[in-house]
């Protein structure tokens, strides 16, 4: 028996594979993360993720135009902060004149029409290299006390501009209390989109590397979510969205593809993924020894997150996508 039914006709040319095509990738899809690093006229590449570099609050203006010009329109800086600004209690994290709200400043006054997505965490200034406050007694991450230092960064980023204030902390009850301090003091207008289901994982480590921010004791798996775990996120969304987020997230994105489609299948929020260090790294460790066609992978990897469910991805291959895109 031949077959009547053949799905390799709808297969047959360029045009008909491009007509019947279910997902695309646009350069409006991504948010880049960018590094920011004290200093001027500074730009040093992460070791661990070739072609990322950290930028200083000068020479991040001009890729930030770069990003601009390739139609990249949203962005999310995080910042390496040195040692002796780090205390217990984050404080640098609300420093108006500090590195990081002083570039977010710069950026929106250079670049009024892009999206700027501040990063609420406490690790980068951290002494101890945690998202929350570390009790000095017992090592326990203080969920209640962390929200205050939470709560004070938000408003200060939102202060300096931010667009969309991202809490990538995992502590319970965190978009709540930054929504009320966003509306008590009229920030009514400044987005959060919370960090839903962010998994404690081996992905994150050039990042760590990049703003020298690994915890100096323990592990963050008492307020990251276990990796075996794909209804607590449900659970994590449903907080999430009656606290008032606006868009959730799922991180990582390329080892989280079926949490991406099962939060997708229960909200009506945009869902954004963040395809984080490691899986850059990994692709371009690959591509570098030739073992990969780098180019094809990114844009196959990008593909799968969208098609996964993902409305917007948070992507170091952003730019280099961009390009791609471009040159179709
Ligand atoms: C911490 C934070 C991390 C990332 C973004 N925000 C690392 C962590 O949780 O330790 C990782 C992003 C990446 O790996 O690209 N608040």
């Amino acid at each position: 028996m031949l077959p009547t039914d053949r799905p390799r006709r709808n297969r047959k040319s360029q045009v008909i594979r491009d007509m019947v095509q279910e997902t695309r990738l646009t350069a409006h899809d991504f948010i880049f993360p960018l590094f920011v690093i004290e200093g001027q006229n500074q730009r040093l590449e992460v070791k661990s993720m070739p072609g990322i570099y950290r930028y200083s609050a000068d020479t991040i203006i001009d890729e930030v135009g770069r990003c601009v010009e390739l139609g990249i329109k949203a962005f999310a800086p995080f910042p390496s902060i040195s040692d002796d600004k780090k205390d217990r209690l984050a404080r640098e994290s609300a420093n108006r004149d500090g590195l990081y709200l002083q570039t977010v400043a710069a950026i929106k006054r250079q670049f009024p029409e892009v999206v700027v997505m501040t990063d609420v965490a406490m690790d980068p200034y951290s002494s101890d290299g945690h998202d929350g406050v570390v009790d000095v007694d017992s090592g326990e991450i203080l969920n209640d006390a962390t929200l205050e230092v939470l709560g004070q960064m938000a408003l200060a980023q939102a202060r300096a501009g931010a667009d969309i204030i991202g809490p990538s902390d995992m502590m319970d009850g965190r978009v709540a209390w930054i929504r009320r301090v966003l509306d008590e003091n009229a920030f009514q207008n400044v987005s959060i989109m919370s960090y839903t289901a962010k998994y404690a994982s081996a992905f994150y480590g050039p990042f760590r590397d990049a703003l020298d921010s690994a915890p100096k004791k323990g592990d963050k798996k008492s307020y990251q979510m276990n990796p075996a775990n794909r209804r607590e996120a449900l659970r994590e969304l449903a907080l999430d969205e009656a606290e008032g987020a606006d868009m959730v997230m799922v991180k990582p994105a390329l080892s989280y593809l079926d949490v991406i489609r099962e939060v997708k299948d229960h909200t009506h929020l945009p869902v954004t993924a963040y395809n984080v260090s490691g899986e850059y790294a990994m692709i371009k460790a690959a591509a570098l020894n030739g073992w990969m066609d780098g180019e094809r992978t990114m844009l196959e990897v990008l593909l799968s997150i969208k098609r996964a469910g993902a409305d917007a991805i948070l992507t170091y291959f952003a730019k280099e996508a961009a390009e791609a895109l471009r040159r179709g």
